[in-house]
């Protein structure tokens, strides 16, 4: 196997020795250049294409946060890893968003730190070689199974769990199965996904739609915000008054390049039948009907099933009732009777868990991951992830960094 090289970055000249020390018998690993500030990172990172840089967070002038997010920006194939004291779980957040792959926290041993360095690099060679096969479309696939998907989370009520169930199942997926994993929040005059996911987008859908006749995925990509799970959003516009200038054949556009680029698109939608909604519903390879137990919801989706129906579109729809209320609703065995099919997925009640992370901006499959309803989306999930490969499942088998930043 070739050598991983390796920057290191940190103002002060005794850390970088340090970690050059602890690196020195790993014959697979050599350290090709170090840096003392933010901007001479960039400098090097530029001349030397190193596949891991060893970035530290505080730094006078340029910080390790902002360098990150420019050498992720400039050089998506070198793997950045934060080296970072403890106490700075937000920083970490921030530099995750920012591009970084892992984090390392003071003091570490030298195989802690050859480990993540294998690790982190490894997975970015896989992805490369992966970036060089033949596009998805051309791979071949199992019968009834995409190879990738749309999976449309839709009712035509609203403030049933939508969103929550959007985030979080993209999120896991994201996570669990570390593909590409993109999120598009098709709420157009309400969308929470950003709110919900704590991020703060510069542009969205609307100032997307805004700069070409034509798009093409190079500036949707420019427009997807990270998440630190690896999942890409796409945010609504941030006011109800610029959802209009985006229309049906945008919407046909842009899930159309998304479903040529990532394995799983998710859509959160708004609760009405109207030619977007219709059109994500054609395109959709999964209709997740979610509702909750109460007589105005059940009464919806017994009305969505039967539109479903009309537009010969039921064998894609699968039902998700969503306990958002305390146990007086409706038993499930006559919801069951009344609309004459089982729910493929019953989340839990759990206002304390749901509400906390929302008001966090931190799914809960991520920071309640041993909560019941966290059990239950993550156990739903597995059902949508694609065919897993040798590479990947070595991978997924490895603590992933986000479990042990929220750990
Ligand atoms: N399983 C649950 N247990 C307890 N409360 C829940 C649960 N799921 C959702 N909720 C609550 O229901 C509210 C609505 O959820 P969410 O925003 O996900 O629904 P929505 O269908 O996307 O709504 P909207 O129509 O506004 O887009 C949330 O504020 C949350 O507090
Ligand atoms: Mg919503």
């Amino acid at each position: 196997m070739s050598e991983t090289s390796v920057l290191v970055v940190d103002d002060i000249a005794n850390t970088r020795e340090d970690i050059k020390r602890l690196l020195y018998f790993e014959e697979d690993i050599s350290v090709v250049g170090e840096a003392g500030s933010g901007e001479e990172a960039l400098r090097l990172a530029e001349n030397l294409h190193p596949d891991v840089v060893l970035m530290d967070i505080n730094m006078p002038g340029m910080d390790g946060i902002t360098a990150s997010e420019a050498i992720s920006t400039k050089m998506p194939d070198t793997a950045i890893v934060i080296v970072s004291i403890q106490g700075e779980p937000e920083y970490l957040k921030k530099a995750m968003a920012a591009g970084a792959r892992d984090y390392l926290v003071k003091p570490f041993s030298s195989s802690d730190l050859a480990e993540t360095i294998r690790r982190v690099s490894n997975s970015y060679r896989i992805r490369a070689a992966s970036a060089t096969k033949p596009p998805v479309t051309e791979i071949s696939q199992e019968p009834d199974r995409p190879a990738n998907r749309i999976i449309m989370v839709f009712s035509s009520k609203g403030g049933v769990g939508r969103t929550t169930l959007s985030c979080n199942l993209a999120v896991c997926l994201a996570q669990e199965t570390r593909k590409k994993v993109a999120l598009v929040d098709l709420n157009l005059q309400g969308g929470d996904v950003a709110v919900m996911l704590n991020l703060s987008p510069r542009g969205t859908i609307a100032e997307m739609v805004q700069e070409e006749d034509r798009l093409e995925y190079s500036l949707v990509n420019t427009y997807l915000v990270p998440h630190m799970s690896g999942l890409k959003i796409l945010p609504a516009p941030l006011r109800p008054e610029h959802a209009e200038t985006v229309t049906a054949s945008h919407v046909e556009e842009i899930l159309t390049l998304l479903k040529n680029n990532f394995d799983i698109v998710i859509v959160d939608t708004s609760p009405l039948f109207n030619d977007l909604n219709l059109c994500v519903l054609e395109m959709a390879d999964d209709i997740l009907l979610t509702f909750t137990r109460d007589l105005p919801a059940i009464k919806h989706v017994k009305t969505d099933l039967e539109v479903f129906d009309t537009l010969r579109l039921s064998k894609k729809v699968k039902l998700v009732l969503n306990q958002s209320t305390q146990d007086y609703g409706v038993k499930i065995s006559d919801l069951e009777k009344s609309l004459n099919t089982t729910p493929a997925a019953i989340i839990p009640y759990d206002e304390k868990t749901v509400l906390s992370s929302i008001n966090k901006g931190h799914p809960l499959v991520l920071t309640h991951a041993n909560s019941r309803i966290a059990q239950i989306i993550k156990t739903f999930a597995k059902g949508f992830e694609p065919p897993v490969t040798g590479d990947t499942a070595e991978i997924t088998h490895k603590k992933s960094f986000i479990n042990k930043l929220f750990s």
